[in-house]
């Protein structure tokens, strides 16, 4: 293969390093890549006559994306010595970069993240261009792991505290921040690095300035006691706050920090190196890894497997149904520029839904995220009427009306007569087949389902529901578009509650199940949030409203019979009048102070009627009775080709209902339990009939050791 460093001389003495690594799309430091850097130091080391080193990449407007992160997956596949032995491979390298007998200084374009910021921290001087795309950051805790290349114990002897923040919220700074904080030594037009470095080197010669400051940076940071408790303590509470401990990486970080940045820096990189150790090749570092490979996949999922299917062109969009999710919808299509025609039969529903959209841009506006001109644009390019003629040039209608196949399929033929001809028809529908309601489209053919989630502003994931006539092109065009929205579309094939109710359902079934077996609300609540859950299902039932998901129950378990177990629970509070948060009162009472949920001892008396035996489980059988049914469920819809890949599963899940990302999924947490101790733990509840029952392809994995994912190649793994 190609080498990925090239080295040149530059009159005037400067040598050029350019590292742009052959075949791909951005710059890692992967094992073969950090070799071929350490052989250039190794030859540099002995050229004191060189007036100094420029450092870039060969990639405009991408300098350097971090680790190679294949490789540190594969680390906890690894024995622990191998892991450690990666670490300290990047430490060696970056000191003796540090070392170099000449000043050295880092060009940086682009997004400079991860060990690409370590690197870069390691030379005694870096300049940015003044680009969009230059962005600096250690981003590492977002998969779980820490800078574990001197990142922690660089970073604070350069930008002081602001470290701090950069480390453990993993987000990266603009290059004019990164100036303002003395991240980069300036920031200035991309086409000027060159002659800007060499001005940088001439000055860090300057009465021998760089060895000074390589002399000066090699020195505790010298913070007060009082300074460090009071830093590291506001930071810990944040941080604990946010992860609830559940992710270690950033507590690890802070530790590095704190342990690291008031002694001699030698000893700081061995502080950074014991916290390291602690995240580097856990399973949790491993899935959150995993999660963001099966995000890359689907941003270039194109939806179909037929690789001539063209999206076709989406230049404008119609909304019919002006409520809680349409009017959110159109607004998605409106804030990315595509110009979106709104229609209700109420005019007061539009008025509302345009309120509603321009709340949430100004919310944004407020916190620095959107500019008033934002605002000014999203609504230029939203109209509203009661007519339908307002569709006549649309290529697209997004159907979000009441939740009515009758009313539903009579709005699809009164859009036939308003359409122009060869525009696809989507359904925003839960609970409806779209394979059903495409007789009524004005083509099955271009007729799909696109089904959000609330809020839309918030949730980012899109079903992509392919009816059984649905053409490829309709469907890449969709998942174009979601895109284009800054959504993210999971293709799935049409079956009663698609692909994250369908998985939802037996989950908060049994959520019922237990309150029928006399398990409190809090228990249940309780061992969901432990397990890492944004929020537990009782909790879930009123926030989605208990008619909605009395509503959404029956569909499936009329779907699904044999393995659905019903619940007068349910009904009883519905009929109750108790809905959930949206009147106040459903399982718990809404109404106390700041809404908090409070316990209801009426809610508590129309349960105690249906509780038909009193149980006490233990948490980790609520664990086992909620997920275990989750995950028969998520192993049928593979089985049934309704999505074509675990990762479509597993991030339907992480987007779609908040699954832990920690873990990776429903069926990464089975790959990790293991098939076989799984198929074991459903034996023990194999009295409550078909809903435990081990699926085909479980019992074949438990059978043969297999996985839902391959296991990496060790020869991957970082230091390997
Ligand atoms: P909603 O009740 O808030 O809004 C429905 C809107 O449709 C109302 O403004 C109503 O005036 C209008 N409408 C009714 N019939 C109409 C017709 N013939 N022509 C034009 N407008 C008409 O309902 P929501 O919650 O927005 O739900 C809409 C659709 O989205 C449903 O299919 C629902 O299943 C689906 N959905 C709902 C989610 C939710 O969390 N609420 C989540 C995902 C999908």
């Amino acid at each position: 293969m190609a080498n990925a460093i090239t080295f040149e001389e530059l009159e005037g003495g400067f040598g050029l390093a350019t590292l742009n690594v052959p075949d791909a799309k951005v710059n890692t430091l992967g094992r073969r890549i950090l070799g071929e850097l350490a052989e250039l130091v190794g030859r540099l080391e002995s050229r004191s006559d060189l007036r100094g080193l420029l450092f870039r990449s060969g990639k405009p407007g991408q300098f350097i994306a971090g680790a190679d992160l294949k490789e540190l997956g594969a680390l906890a596949f690894v024995p622990k010595e191998q892991a450690a032995k990666g670490l300290a491979l990047g430490h060696e390298l970056f000191g003796k970069v540090s070392k170099l007998p000449f000043p050295t200084v880092a060009l940086i374009d682009g997004a400079c993240l991860g060990g690409g910021t370590e690197l870069v921290l390691s030379m005694d001087e870096r300049i940015a261009s003044k680009s969009h795309e230059t962005k600096i950051g250690l981003p590492e805790v977002k998969v779980g792991l820490i800078p574990g290349w001197g990142g922690t114990q660089r970073l604070p002897r350069l930008v002081g505290l602001h470290a701090i923040e950069m480390i453990t919220s993993g987000e990266p700074v603009s290059a004019e921040r990164a100036a303002a904080i003395g991240l980069v030594f300036d920031a200035v037009p991309v086409e000027n690095l060159i002659d800007e470095g060499k001005r940088v080197v001439e000055l860090l010669r300057h009465n021998d300035m760089w060895k000074q400051q390589r002399e000066r940076r090699s020195q505790p940071l010298g913070l007060s006691t009082d300074q460090l408790m009071f830093a590291f303590g506001a930071a810990e509470g944040v941080v604990r706050e946010k992860t609830k401990g559940q992710y270690p990486a950033p507590l690890a970080a802070l530790a590095a920090m704190r342990n690291g940045i008031n002694l001699p820096l030698a000893e700081g990189i061995k502080a950074e190196q014991a916290a390291a150790n602690e995240v580097v090749g856990t399973p949790i570092s491993a899935n959150l890894i995993s999660v963001f490979f099966m995000n890359n996949r689907l941003s270039r999922d194109p939806g179909v497997d037929n690789p001539e299917v063209k999206p076709r062109p989406i230049r404008r969009v119609g909304v019919i149904g002006a409520g809680l999710m349409g009017a959110g919808v159109a607004a998605a299509f409106a804030r990315s520029g595509i110009p979106v025609a709104l229609v209700d039969v109420d005019e007061n529903r539009l008025a509302d839904g345009l309120r509603r959209a321009s709340e949430v841009v100004a919310g944004r506006i407020k916190i620095g995220r959107a500019t008033p001109e934002d605002l000014a644009h999203m609504l230029a390019l939203m109209n509203t009427s009661t007519n339908m003629s307002l569709f006549s040039e649309c290529d697209l209608v997004v159907e979000a009306i009441t939740e009515n196949e009758k009313a539903k399929s009579e709005t699809f033929r009164k859009l036939a007569e308003v359409l122009p001809e060869g525009s696809i028809v989507a359904s925003n529908t839960s609970t409806i087949s779209i394979s059903r309601m495409g007789n009524f489209a004005p083509s099955a053919e271009r007729f799909v389902g696109m089904h959000f989630f609330n809020p839309v502003d918030r949730m980012a994931l899109v079903e992509v529901i392919r009816g059984e006539r649905t053409d490829d092109e309709t469907v890449a065009t969709i998942v174009a578009l979601a895109k284009k929205i800054k959504k993210t579309p999971i293709v799935v094939r049409d079956c009663p509650g698609f692909l994250v109710n369908r998985v939802l359902f037996p989950y908060m079934n049994d959520a019922l199940q237990l309150l029928g077996e006399g398990v409190s609300m809090d228990a249940i609540d309780r061992a969901a949030t432990k397990f890492g859950m944004p929020m537990g299902p009782i909790t879930l039932h009123d926030v989605v409203g208990l008619d909605t998901a009395f509503f959404a129950g029956k569909v499936l378990a009329a779907a699904f019979p044999d393995r659905s177990a019903e619940t007068p629970i349910l009904q009883e509070l519905v009929l109750a009048g108790r809905l959930g948060q949206k009147t106040g009162a459903g399982f718990r009472k809404h109404s106390g102070k700041k809404g908090k949920p409070e316990a209801d001892p009426e809610a508590e008396a129309l349960i105690a009627k249906h509780v038909k035996k009193r149980s006490e489980p233990s948490e980790a059988e609520i664990v086992d009775r909620l997920f275990l049914p989750m995950l028969l469920e998520a192993t049928r819809v593979l089985e049934e080709k309704i999505v074509r890949d675990p990762a479509d599963v597993d991030m339907g899940l992480i987007l779609g209902i908040g699954f832990p990302p920690f873990r990776g999924g429903i069926l990464r947490y089975c790959d990790q339990e293991g098939a076989a101790a799984i198929v074991e733990r459903l034996s023990r509840f194999a009295d409550l009939g078909k809903r435990y029952e081990p699926t085909e392809s479980l019992k074949a994995l438990a059978k043969s050791g297999g996985r839902f994912y391959p296991t990496p190649k060790l020869g991957d793994a970082f230091g390997g």
